[in-house]
């Protein structure tokens, strides 16, 4: 069966030490819990060392949120999977819409990113979502099929077990404009069934597709009670520690 998982992207927040603070606020309140779901920190590279390090004993994951295209070399001011896999993190955020956006990622680019983390036994967080001028047009599942296709398709049955997707309708993301229940579910399950058309039942019934864009801690139960929506991919909420776990004990 598939996991739920609740995880936090922090994007570029937090200094060292306001990373170091939190991550050790969201391991106090949730250790020795009976938690129903993984969870999941994505911290930005300065912090995945130290946050490791903090998070040993710890059942909570961390996740980079980019890796570079390329293996290693004059790529200044890049980190390569291989970097971010030494630091002791488990998975690595792809395709943000917000690398897509602001740093012109393309199908073939990620697709090199997602490559690079399963080399280095990292798992990707792969996130796929239409806009709102694409959602108006009713063009969403075609975007999604699009940039499934485009960066992951390609991928072996083993290799793509290693994902996770992220479903982040872009029009929701920082807005406060959270996708109802009933968006979310009929998007995921026309997800599951693609990934059912290319690698079958078993691997789509197994693969946790999560669902980001303004869940918060009011949102989260009414979202995650969908048979689709296997948790979320948490910004702004993942950024304070009782908002954070609030979402995690959702489950
Ligand atoms: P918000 O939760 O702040 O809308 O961000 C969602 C997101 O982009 C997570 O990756």
């Amino acid at each position: 069966m598939r996991k739920n998982i609740v995880a936090g992207n922090w994007k570029m927040n937090k200094t060292l030490t306001e990373g170091i603070a939190l991550t050790k606020e969201i391991a106090y309140a949730t250790s020795g819990k009976n938690l129903k779901c993984d969870v999941i920190i994505g911290v930005p590279f300065v912090h995945l060392a130290s946050v490791t390090e903090l998070l040993r004993e710890s059942s909570i994951k961390v996740s980079a949120q980019n890796c570079a295209d390329k293996v290693s070399g004059a790529y200044t001011g890049e980190v390569s999977a291989a970097m971010v896999a030494s630091t002791g993190a488990k998975y690595c955020i792809i395709g943000h819409s917000e690398r897509r956006t602001y740093y012109g990622e393309t199908y073939e680019i990620l697709k090199q990113k997602v490559a690079l983390a399963l080399e280095n036994n990292l798992k990707p967080i792969f996130c796929i979502g239409e806009t709102k001028e694409e959602r108006e047009a009713g063009n969403q599942n075609a975007i999604v099929k699009a940039q499934l296709e485009g960066s992951v398709f390609n991928l072996s049955p083993e290799e793509f077990k290693q994902l996770v997707i992220a479903y982040e309708p872009v029009w929701a993301i920082g807005t406060g404009l959270t996708a109802t229940s009933e968006q979310a579910q009929e998007m995921h399950s026309f997800i599951r069934s693609l990934i059912n058309e290319k690698y079958g039942d078993t691997i789509a019934n197994d693969t946790t597709i999560l669902y980001g864009g303004s869940c918060n801690s009011a949102n989260a139960k009414e979202l995650f009670s969908k048979p689709d929506v296997d948790g979320g991919l948490i910004g702004g909420a993942s950024l304070k520690a009782n908002d954070f776990v609030a979402i995690i004990e959702s489950f």
